[in-house]
């Protein structure tokens, strides 16, 4: 699978070491930054990783800062984007299997690179839903009924 990843300098250490187990499980990935510790700004990580998640050039994305939170609410900003921040593994899933995430989102502050790796496996894992409920709601995410 085609996946791109990026964090700020939060969680560079558990971006790298994603980056390697997913290469070593087989995946291609594409790491847009941050590429140093040194203090950036976590909204154009996540900018940047929601840009190439829509246009295709990645099927999933993972979304890493100090706690998932910031870059997660910067890549939900775009339309196309549906992207859920876990601690565990069985809300991965269900990302997954109800809101079709296509972006996943970890803090290195905290959780643990074990339980990171089980978080990514579930998401990776998982299809998406099948189902006439679960496609109505997606579609609402994408077009809602608020002003932009
Ligand atoms: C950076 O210090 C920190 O605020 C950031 O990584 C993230 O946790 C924000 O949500």
């Amino acid at each position: 699978m085609k996946i791109a990843i990026a964090s700020d300098h939060a969680a560079v250490d558990m971006k790298a070491a994603l980056a390697n187990w997913l290469r070593e499980s087989g995946h291609e990935v594409t790491d847009l930054g941050a590429d140093s510790k040194d203090s950036v700004d976590y909204p154009d990580y996540g900018y940047a990783l929601a840009e190439h998640v829509a246009a295709g050039k990645a099927e999933r994305g993972v979304a890493l800062c100090g706690t998932g939170i910031g870059i997660s609410i910067a890549a939900n900003r775009h339309s196309a984007i549906r992207c859920a921040v876990v601690t565990e593994p069985f809300s991965a899933q269900l990302a997954r299997d109800h809101n079709d995430a296509n972006i996943l989102a970890l803090g290195e502050r905290i959780l643990g690179l074990e339980m990171a790796k089980a978080c990514l496996k579930a998401f990776i894992e998982t299809e998406s839903g099948s189902g006439e409920r679960h496609a109505r709601r997606i579609g609402k995410l994408t077009h809602p009924p608020v002003e932009a």
